[in-house]
């Protein structure tokens, strides 16, 4: 058998930039390809990263057990175990995450989303795309597990260090100094809110989970790493999810001006973007046991490196793959993940996206970017910096 390989720096901040003729690349060498710069298996196309997404059993998430590398979370959570704990791990919280209870929290998201653009508004003629849309999934996260407004900051800061600078083991010094501080202060400050919640029990997913009955209640140590497993997974993805949108629309203008002139349109533009070029750029898997996938051996300890953003242009699933179109026919696509890690958040990410491109698309329909810079950061891939201009402020 002859294997295909190729080996790309997906770290390379100019095919961070532009990833998509890369990911052909791969497409043409095969179904799974060798990839000796990151030592993992490729998968890019649909079926195939469906296959690994779905069968825990031949693929696992065990390399985040590696407590060497993943050290932050102080016990298991639902990312880290395969079905049935995972079902024990994610089944508490799945309830105040579906569509329904997270379509209670629609006004409040318009409100968050409202006030944080008031600078707009107000004749202020540029916006942060990232650290202003930052704050909108952080204040809507803080708020929902019930973290008080004057923690916010301390919140995403927390947020910010851990998420904005994970690369498995391959932190330096300096960054893993400030990972470990911010760790350590997101782990006594929870301590703290457990003692508040289990006096005061406000009506939050905290409270909530301490109340849940004594046989499929999570301990302590995993409450907590449930709520770290939020965090981190909840608000880069979010606003880097935000920022995608603005420079797709930036570019697709009259499919913007469609969007702007009919809000109706915009959850077409939020799955389209998802598709089009989604936040998640490599899925990990490990081989759990010497397997063939799509007539490749691949060994029990082996990586395995999905491409949802790859499989989310397969020619053989989307015609013309390449073309963004809100008008496209909507079709299952990759950028929440599949099977049974599948993004847990995806209801709510959406909710916030479409409200944030709804009153932003309001209130400056005909904006443009500057400085948009993707930075270094592959797996989660999106804007890092960028400036929005307003142009013409529309009437709020
Ligand atoms: C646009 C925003 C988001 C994107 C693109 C995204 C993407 C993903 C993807 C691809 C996975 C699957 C990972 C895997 O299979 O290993 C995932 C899992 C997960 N996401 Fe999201 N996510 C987003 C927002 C959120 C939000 C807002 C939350 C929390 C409220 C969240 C919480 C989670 C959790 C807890 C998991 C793990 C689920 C499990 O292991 O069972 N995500 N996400």
């Amino acid at each position: 058998m002859t294997i295909a390989s190729l080996d790309i720096n997906f770290f390379d901040p100019v095919l961070i930039a532009d990833p998509f003729a890369a990911y052909e690349e791969v497409r043409a060498a095969g179904r799974v390809v060798w990839n000796g710069a990151m030592r993992a298996w490729m998968v890019p196309g649909y079926d195939d990263c469906r296959t690994v997404l779905t069968d825990y059993g031949r693929f696992s998430n065990a390399q985040y057990r590696d407590r060497e590398k993943v050290w932050w979370f102080e016990d298991s959570n639902m990312v880290m175990v395969e079905p049935p704990e995972h079902h024990r791990l994610r089944n508490p919280l799945a309830p105040m995450l579906t569509r329904t209870a997270v379509a209670r929290l629609e006004g409040h998201v318009a409100e968050t989303v409202e006030h944080l653009l008031e600078p707009l508004r107000d004749g202020a003629d540029r916006f942060d795309i990232i650290s202003d849309f930052t704050m909108i999934p952080t204040v809507v996260l803080a708020e929902m597990i019930g973290v008080p407004a004057d923690r916010r900051d301390d919140f995403r800061r927390w947020s910010s260090t851990i998420a904005g600078s994970l690369a498995y083991g391959l932190e330096d010094p300096e960054t893993l100094g400030a990972m470990r501080q911010a760790s350590a202060e997101l782990r006594l400050y929870l301590a703290e809110e457990f003692e508040r919640h289990r006096q005061d029990r406000p009506d939050d997913l905290l409270t909530a989970l301490l109340d849940q009955p004594a046989d499929s209640r999570m301990s302590d140590p995993e409450i907590r790493s449930a709520i770290s497993v939020l965090l981190l997974a909840g608000y880069d993805t979010t606003a880097k999810l935000m920022s995608n949108a603005l420079v797709v629309l930036e570019q697709y203008a009259d499919q913007r001006r469609r969007a702007a002139a009919d809000p109706g349109l915009i959850p077409a533009v939020v799955e389209e973007v998802l598709r089009w070029c989604g936040v998640l750029h490599g899925v990990l898997r490990t081989v759990e046991t010497t397997t063939e996938l799509a007539g490749v051996t691949v060994e029990v300890g082996d990586m395995v490196c999905t491409l949802p953003a790859a499989a989310n242009r397969d020619p053989q699933r989307w015609a013309e793959p390449d073309r963004f179109d809100i008008d496209r026919e909507q079709r299952a696509h990759l950028g929440f993940g599949y099977g049974p890690h599948l993004c847990i958040g995806a209801p709510l990410a959406r909710l916030e996206t479409r409200v944030a491109l709804q009153t932003l698309l309001r209130m400056a329909p005909e904006y443009h970017l500057t400085d948009v810079d993707y930075g270094t950061a592959w797996y989660l891939r999106g804007p890092v910096r960028g400036l929005l201009h307003a142009a013409t402020v529309a009437a709020a």
